[in-house]
């Protein structure tokens, strides 16, 4: 194995050993603690699995698994401590596989611009509009809520969209949301069918949004426009595709309908199903 990568399990390792002791000093009840130290010494095992292993080939993609149930872990105790995300203060999230993983439906180029500089200036506009909202008071008022509508909304957004994908696409979906498709669109492919329109039918930049509504306990699909328009109060969305041209002119020049018939590739089943049984924990009256 390469120094590079024990080295970088070895922190990984380091870094458990910080996070146990930060849940272990939290203000969790006691049976939480041991639960979430009990997982965080799980995926440790895992890395020292990986360790032991001397026939193993670096392998990126173990890595980068290795890496994001450990993010994924501090995420759980952050919900769980009720921490949150000062105004002000988003960052970029890293993204969950390498910029050359959902080749050759995106290219590495697309991925690695939209996340880094397109994702990014979201995450700025955000934060500087919350702090000019939250913090200085700036005026005018209605320009900074413009801004933080439409960079909020971006920022959000493309944070679905980076785990909504995944090089290990199993193309179709299955479990809870494959039942809820089926009974509220009459099969998997009309809701494909329904779903690929709506994306081809966004007149310039926007998504197409599958969301769960609490109100009425339904799937539904939506276009966006830009980020923030069209947009449906009180719903969740599960699976969202960004249609802007950004997100495929470099591969594709203006041939919308074929970036999407790719991107159907890479959907990331799982993922949506995670969002779809969590989303359905809220319980609102239904109207
Ligand atoms: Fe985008």
């Amino acid at each position: 194995m390469d120094k590079e990568y024990k080295d970088y399990l070895d922190s990984l390792l380091h870094w458990g050993e910080k996070l146990k002791n930060t849940i272990q000093t939290s203000t969790l009840k006691d049976d939480e603690k041991w639960q979430a130290i009990l997982q965080v010494e799980q995926w440790q095992e895992k890395i020292q699995a990986l360790l032991m292993d001397d026939q193993n080939e670096s392998n990126h993609q173990r890595f980068v698994d290795l890496r994001n149930e450990g993010e994924q872990l501090i995420s759980d105790f952050r919900k769980s401590n009720n921490e949150s995300i000062p105004y002000g203060k988003h960052k970029l999230p890293p993204l969950p596989y390498g910029y050359n993983a959902l080749e050759p439906y995106i290219s590495e180029q697309i991925m690695r611009l939209h996340h880094t500089k397109h994702h990014q200036s979201y995450v700025d506009g955000l934060n500087k509009a919350e702090r000019a909202l939250y913090l200085e008071k700036k005026e005018p008022l209605k320009h900074w809520l413009r801004e933080q509508a439409f960079h909020g909304s971006g920022h959000y957004l493309h944070t679905i969209f980076w785990y909504n994908m995944t090089p290990n696409s199993l193309k179709k979906p299955s479990g809870e949301i494959l039942k809820q498709l089926e009974e509220d669109f009459g099969s998997w492919n009309s809701f494909k069918k329904l779903f690929t329109s709506v994306a081809n039918s966004v007149e310039g930049d926007g998504w197409a949004v599958l969301y769960w509504s609490p109100r009425n306990g339904k799937l539904a699909i939506q276009s966006f426009e830009k980020h923030q328009l069209f947009q449906v109060p009180d719903t969740i969305p599960l699976l969202v595709l960004d249609v802007w041209e950004h997100a495929y002119y470099l591969q594709h020049k203006n041939d919308k309908a074929a970036y999407i018939d790719n991107w159907w590739n890479v959907v990331n089943w799982d993922n949506v199903n995670q969002r779809f049984n969590e989303a359905r924990k809220l319980k609102w009256k239904l109207f």
